[in-house]
């Protein structure tokens, strides 16, 4: 038994940490930020708002979150040189590593203090990358397009520039879309934090070598990338133009799935702790309803993947396996009905995250009962033996 937690040997399965960040209850599909319901934040709170609470553990005041935004205003610029940075990648470079690269190469342009133990440089490394991320994420969509980069606008709050950034023209006012800022908010929230997933251990993990907070996030956006874990949007939406493709076939497509044929999943579907629906995919599916309606849109990929929904849901083999729609599943149709291409929908999962892996390498760094440090292994192997020389092996 390590702690409070039984080390099952059969199967691994224990503890990585303690945290006071972020609480899910997978059976009861419950998820809280710092004790708040994901459900209040989601229709009361702002991404602004949900990333200070993360960061530091209580809703700001007026005074507290103004201060917040004006000083991540201050901080979006991107220094001149990194542009350059943008020129080395080929045009097909795929956004996720553009952007864990751009973060990596963030830290190189500040000499002052990387010391993780000291305060004032990690508050600094905070703001500067909640403000300059989205800015690396628009110029890695722009490169890939071919279009010119754009300077942050301070104007706008932090989600209104990075679509500036990213769907603006230099020779146009803006007509930034109010719904489509709103709804990329609300995604931005569900997306905050959410324990010790893959990406966020991968950042605790990486912290806990005492590297700063730049190659930390840099690592977990790389860990985010996998298919099984944040790629998954992407391989969604992948999945439903398949369907739709082969003749919207949904029952077909849940036969192979069930018969595990050329290994295709559910993508969107399962959870490792949720056995119950994911609470983010509620409300998700919801926004998408409200979104499509109000462009009186209707749009074949959301129908084909509510009937797919409503099929898995009432056949035994995912309902015995406890499979749910999780956060993944609806998320796609969202992001390119507000006009992203799909390599993309993996970077804004990172935007949304990245408050929640900076609050959990604070956490880790200021905190070592909080440090996951050095996990161990149960030995598979072969038991002591003793060498032979080459001649004498058959
Ligand atoms: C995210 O951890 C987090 O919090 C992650 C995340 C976050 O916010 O950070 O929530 C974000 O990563 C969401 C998950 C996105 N990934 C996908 O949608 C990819 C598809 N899902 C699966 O790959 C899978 O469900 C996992 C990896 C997400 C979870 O796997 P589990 O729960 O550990 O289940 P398992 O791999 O042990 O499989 C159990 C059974 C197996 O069948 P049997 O061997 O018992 O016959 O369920 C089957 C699996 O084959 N199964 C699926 C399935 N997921 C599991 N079968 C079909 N489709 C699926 N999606």
């Amino acid at each position: 038994t390590t702690g409070d937690v039984t080390l099952d040997v059969g199967f691994v399965n224990t503890a990585a940490c303690k945290s006071a960040i972020t609480y899910i209850d997978g059976d009861a599909g419950i998820l809280r930020y710092r004790g708040y319901p994901i459900e209040q934040l989601a229709e009361s709170s702002s991404f602004l708002e949900t990333s200070y609470l993360l960061i530091y553990g209580e809703l700001p005041t007026a005074e507290q979150l103004s201060a917040f935004d004006s000083r991540l205003r201050r901080h979006t610029l991107l220094v001149e040189d990194m542009k350059n940075f943008f020129d080395g990648f080929p045009r097909d470079a795929h956004p996720m590593s553009v952007l864990a690269s751009g973060v990596a190469a963030l830290g190189t342009f500040y000499q002052d203090s990387h010391d993780p133990y000291d305060p004032e440089a990690v508050e600094t490394q905070t703001f500067r990358l909640m403000a300059k991320l989205p800015t690396i994420a628009a110029y890695a969509f722009r490169k890939s397009q071919g279009r010119s980069l754009l300077y942050p606008n301070n104007d706008y709050n932090l989600v209104e520039n990075f679509l500036w950034m990213t769907f603006g023209q230099p020779t146009e006012p803006f007509d930034l879309d109010p719904d489509l800022a709103k709804a990329l908010d609300l995604l931005f929230i569900l997306h905050a934090d959410h324990e010790q997933n893959c990406s966020t251990s991968t950042v605790r993990l990486v912290g806990s070598s005492e590297a700063d907070l730049f190659a930390s996030i840099s690592a977990g956006i790389q860990a985010l990338s996998g298919p099984l874990h944040g790629g998954a949007n992407s391989a969604v939406l992948s999945m439903l133009n398949k369907i739709k493709s082969e003749g919207g076939d949904v029952a077909e497509f849940v036969r192979k799935v069930k018969n595990k044929e050329d290994g295709v999943k559910l993508m969107g579907f399962g959870h490792r702790v949720y056995k119950n629906y994911d609470p983010r995919a509620t409300i998700v599916k919801k926004t998408a309803h409200e979104m499509f309606e109000k462009r009186a849109a209707s749009n074949p990929l959301l129908e084909l993947a509510m009937e797919l929904e409503a099929t898995a849901l009432e056949d035994d083999y995912f309902v015995e396996r406890k499979l749910y729609p999780n956060v993944d599943f609806y998320t796609g149709l969202i992001y390119e009905s507000m006009g992203f291409p799909s390599d993309m929908f993996t970077v804004l999962f990172a935007i949304g995250r990245l408050p929640g892996w900076i609050a959990q390498y604070r956490e880790m760094i200021n905190d070592p009962a909080t440090k996951i440090g050095r996990p161990r292994q149960v030995y598979t192997g072969s038991a002591e033996r003793s060498f032979v020389p080459v001649d004498e092996r058959g």
